[in-house]
């Protein structure tokens, strides 16, 4: 059984300070412009991290327009959004209780998608074919949030850690 991070695991992951909500969506924006077609983003923490707050703003990122209304997708488990050039979805996993229910959602069926998912360990297999995988911790006395961005791809590493300078990057 594939352990949770195994295809991002290996090197450095990038750590992040994320004072409050402004700045989780600045980063989440800066992350949105570096992201590829076909790219699986994971993110993972606690409920209340800030997960969806991540998404939103991906999504709001991708599809460009800066208010429109993404909605947890807690009981519909997956919900599409047309990105420019491709599709986008967006899955919250935490109400899966047998993980054959995730085969179902078909994250897969269109290669070019970006899909993002909240909750990613009820199917460890998801963690096994990630680009990017965003464990979200809440910071102590809940101010703030403490990140761990970790990227497969090494070149990508770099330039995203050169990137997010500004919150953070602290080699973790
Ligand atoms: N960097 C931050 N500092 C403080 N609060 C934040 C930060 N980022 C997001 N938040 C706040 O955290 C709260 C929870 O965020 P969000 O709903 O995105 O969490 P979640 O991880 O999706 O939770 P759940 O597991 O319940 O779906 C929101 O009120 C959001 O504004
Ligand atoms: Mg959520």
């Amino acid at each position: 059984m594939p352990e949770q991070g195994d295809a991002v695991a290996d090197g450095v992951a990038i750590g992040l300070i994320l004072a409050n909500e402004a700045e989780t969506i600045a980063f989440s924006e800066t992350l949105a412009a570096q992201l590829r077609a076909g790219d699986l983003i994971l993110l993972s923490g606690p409920l209340g991290a800030g997960k969806s707050t991540v998404a939103r703003a991906i999504v709001r990122s991708l599809v460009g327009q800066p208010d429109l209304d993404v909605p947890s997708p807690t009981f519909l488990l997956v919900l599409p959004y047309e990105g420019k050039g491709h599709l986008v979805l967006h899955a919250d996993l935490y109400r899966i209780e047998d993980v054959r229910e995730v085969d179902e959602l078909g994250l897969d069926e269109d290669p070019q998608a970006i899909v993002l998912v909240e909750w990613p360990d009820r199917d460890p297999a998801l963690a096994t074919r990630a680009d990017l995988f965003l464990d979200l911790r809440i910071a102590p006395e809940e101010k703030g949030r403490e990140c761990e961005l970790r990227v497969a791809d090494p070149d990508r590493r770099r330039a995203l850690s050169v990137l997010l300078e500004d919150f953070g990057n602290l080699p973790v």
